[in-house]
Order: structure tokens, then sequence, then C-alpha cells
């Protein structure tokens, strides 16, 4: 299957088709997600807390990010891929620019993701004008929680509604080419999908967005250190290997593995002759 360009998703938009985005951050979740044909994988920096074991998204370095979408592109090498620009790494336009283009030109990424409002039309500006596709994400931002206050909802009021409405306005205005709206109310949502004319993709943002996003342990049922009321879990991968492993360990304990399916064997003739030059 060829890989599908931003003028694949506006024309999904126009025929009310919905874009389906997962995470991934490794080879293997690469090529299943490619397999499945899933629309664009998101190389997020939720790996921090999925794949690297941190407690939020702030700590996620480039070396990092970098790291993992390589791995990623190499399982899906016919996805477009968004990497998302850890935190700091565009507080700056000269950051931003020099990151981005890490991520584009080392990760192979096919467009980058950053956190933020009005604020940051101006670096959306910048790397667009340098060629960069940008996405944008509004709503819960995790790599600024300690400003919000913690995982909450966001816009729920008629001011922060207003803002946010403002900031996806302001965004588009600047050059993005797809919004993320993360946990805010589905009225809002709708009210700016209806707005853009880029593609709105919801996680915890109700049905009326133009596609969704979910990260990959959460949907596999991988990750129960925190389940959002948002995330639906389609399996429960975790439960299923903690059996294979305990199965492994006690086959192992039983010496009822590996037996000769899983073994290789040495000519009896050979065998012997080892035996005897053991003995002399
Ligand atoms: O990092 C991530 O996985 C994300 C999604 C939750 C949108 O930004």
């Amino acid at each position: 299957m060829a890989k599908k360009t931003i003028h694949d998703f506006q024309r999904m938009v126009s025929k009310n088709e919905k874009i389906s985005m997962l995470t991934a951050y490794d080879y293997p979740s690469a090529s299943i997600l490619e397999k499945a044909e899933i629309d664009i994988i998101l190389v997020g920096d939720s790996l921090g807390m999925v794949v690297l074991g941190y407690d939020s998204t702030v700590p996620v370095t480039m070396e990092e990010m970098l790291h993992h979408t390589k791995a990623v592109r190499r399982g899906a090498p016919n996805t477009f891929i968004v990497a998302d620009l850890p935190f700091l790494s565009y507080a700056t336009s000269e950051d931003a620019l020099k990151n981005a283009g890490r991520l584009i030109k080392e990760g192979d990424a096919d467009a980058v993701k950053l956190e933020g409002g009005e604020g940051f039309a101006e670096t959306v500006r910048v790397l667009t004008r340098a060629g960069i596709s940008v996405v944008g994400h509004i709503g819960l931002t995790p790599q600024t929680i300690s400003q919000l206050g913690g995982y909450k909802v966001q816009g729920k009021d008629f001011e922060s509604a207003s803002q946010l409405n403002q900031d996806a306005l302001s965004l588009e205005k600047a050059g993005i080419i797809m919004l993320v709206l993360e946990a805010i109310p589905k009225q809002l949502a709708e009210i700016i999908t209806t707005e853009l004319s880029v593609p709105t993709i919801g996680i915890g943002a109700g049905d009326k967005c133009d596609g969704q996003v979910l990260v990959f342990h959460d949907l596999m049922g991988l990750f129960d250190k925190f389940v959002p009321k948002f995330v639906k879990q389609y399996e429960s991968l975790g439960s299923l290997a903690v059996e294979a492993v305990k199965k492994y360990s006690k086959e192992v304990k039983e010496s009822a593995f590996p037996t000769d399916k899983h073994s290789f064997s040495l000519s009896e003739e050979i065998t012997n002759r080892l035996y005897d030059k053991k003995r002399k």
C-alpha cells in the first residue's frame, strides 16, 4: 500500500471518512500498525510513560524521540509518521527548527507535533516556512501538566473554551496540517472541527472530530498504571503476557522446556567420539 499524504487526509475529511491514528514506539508495534493499515502512526512522547517508565512525558529527550522514531520507521516504511517534539525542545524558534529538522532528517518522520496554543503560532510559522509539516496539539497538554494543575478535562468554562477555539484558529492560520484535541468537551471539539479546514484528531474529544488517536499500550491493555476515561481497551495483552511468562517459568523449573522439538542434535557417532576423547 502506498504511503498516505496530507492530501489523502484532506480528501478523507471532505468525504466524511474518519482518520485512524495510533501511537507506536518500536519496530514490532509499528509493523503491526502498518499490517493493520492504520492511517497515521504517532511516535508520541507518551513513550516516556508507557515504554520508559517515567512518571510523565516531561523527562523525555530528543535522543529518546529520535531512537524510537527511527525504529518505528523501520517497522512501518509505508505509513505517514508524526513524531512528537519533546518538552523544551521547541521553546525557541531556533531550537524548534533544529530539533524538528532532526526528527524529519534523521528519524525519517513525515511531520512533527508540538503542544501549545496561539503562543506557538510563530514557531509553527517558522517550521512551516522551512518546509516542515506541523501537527498542533491543544486541550490537555501533558508536557505542561504542572501549569494545568493535573490531568483534567480542559475548556469546560466559556473563557477557556473560547481560548481553545482561538488557539485552534491561530494554529491553522500559522500553517498546521492537522490538530490533536485532547480531553475537551465534545461540543467544543465539534465547533473547532467545523471551523477548521485541517483535520482534527480527537483523544477524549468526542466523536465529531475528523479522526481519533489512542496510545497503543492503552488500547492493548499493556499499561494499567493510569487508565483515563477516554481509553477503550480492545485487548488485555498485559495479563495474557503475565500468564505466558508464568507458564514458561513453570516449565523451565519442571524441566518440561525445552523438549527435542526446540533442541539441536549431534549424530550418535560424533557424540560417542566426544565421550571417548574425554575418557582417554
Ligand atoms: O504522546 C502522545 O501519545 C500523544 C497522544 C496522546 C495524542 O500526544
